[in-house]
């Protein structure tokens, strides 16, 4: 695939969000989970430029990423502390992805060092199945995952790995090469699943690869006006050599807030 031309980017004011008190019985958001549940087809105008392109996907499945970086693109301190570099606006925005995606997938870099739940609390919406990318087997407290919420927890491993998980947790075995678990093998997994749409929510490893491999359909890149100094940087793709060979993906920018979210649409890179 061709990683010249330009992208075409645009920028989009959305009108402000509800308070925080008001996010669970916000007539527009209901709305919004009635059309993603099928039962609804017209999205409202607070909510369409962002979930409008959700909505619309006709492939099997769509992988959408999400990535928090600071203004100097940081995803994390030094010691690996995250929680949290972006605002409300955008915690309340992760929340909806994934009120809206049937599971949620984490790497286990992220799964050890935040400990997430990966449900959602801060708007109305069912939890997502989880999952976890941990292919030699490292995570060994899934206290915060595996939860009695009667969503599906899934581990992920390679052929060889332990494959110790608690109780209530499935456990697959995917392929490796060279240490990789081709994103592609893992989308058809996830397919294969009944999953139509699936947020890849870290961390920077987990959404590089499927980049790399041309495995993610959209990334909604989110960016707080905090500069964190030091720190593992966001996406970490292969080295190139002159800019003309960079992605460069169709772009559109909404205002969360005092944020930036920039949805990229890399279906066609
Ligand atoms: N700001 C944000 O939005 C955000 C979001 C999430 C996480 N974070 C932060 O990011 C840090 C963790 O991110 P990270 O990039 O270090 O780790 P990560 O992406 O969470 O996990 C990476 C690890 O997952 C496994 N993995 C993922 N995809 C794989 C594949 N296709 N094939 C084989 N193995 C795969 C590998 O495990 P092995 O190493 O065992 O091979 C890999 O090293 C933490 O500090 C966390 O707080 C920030």
């Amino acid at each position: 695939m061709s990683r010249r031309g330009g992208g075409s980017a645009s920028v989009v004011a959305l009108p402000d969000g509800p308070d925080e008190a008001e996010r669970f019985d916000d007539p527009d958001w209901l709305a919004v989970l009635e059309a993603f549940q099928g039962a609804g087809s017209v999205l409202p105008d607070a909510y369409a430029p962002l979930f409008g392109p959700l909505l619309e996907t006709r492939s099997d499945l769509t992988v959408v990423g999400q990535l928090g970086q600071s203004l100097d693109g940081r995803i994390a301190t030094v010691t690996g502390h995250s929680k949290y570099i972006n605002g409300p606006d955008c915690l309340a925005h992760l929340h909806r992805l994934r009120a809206v995606c049937d599971a949620v997938v984490v790497g286990v870099g992220t799964a050890i060092c935040d400990r997430p739940r990966l449900t959602v609390r801060l708007v109305a919406g069912r939890n997502p199945a989880r999952v976890v990318i941990d292919p030699r087997g490292r995570l060994e407290d899934w206290e915060s995952l595996n939860t009695e919420d009667g969503a599906r927890c899934l581990l992920l491993t390679g052929a060889d790995a332990p494959g110790a998980a608690p109780d209530g947790v499935e456990v697959h075995r995917l392929g490796m090469s060279g240490g990789n678990v081709d994103p592609h093998a893992i989308r058809a997994f996830l397919s294969a699943q009944g999953f139509r749409r699936v947020l890849l929510e870290g961390g920077a490893q987990t959404i590089s690869r499927f980049i790399d491999a041309r495995a993610l359909d959209r990334l909604h890149l989110l960016i707080s006006p905090v500069l964190l100094g030091s720190g593992p940087a966001g996406l970490q793709l292969p080295a190139i050599a002159t800019v003309d060979e960079a992605i460069r993906p169709p772009t559109v920018t909404h205002c969360l807030g005092s944020e930036l979210l920039v949805d990229c649409d890399l279906s066609g890179i």
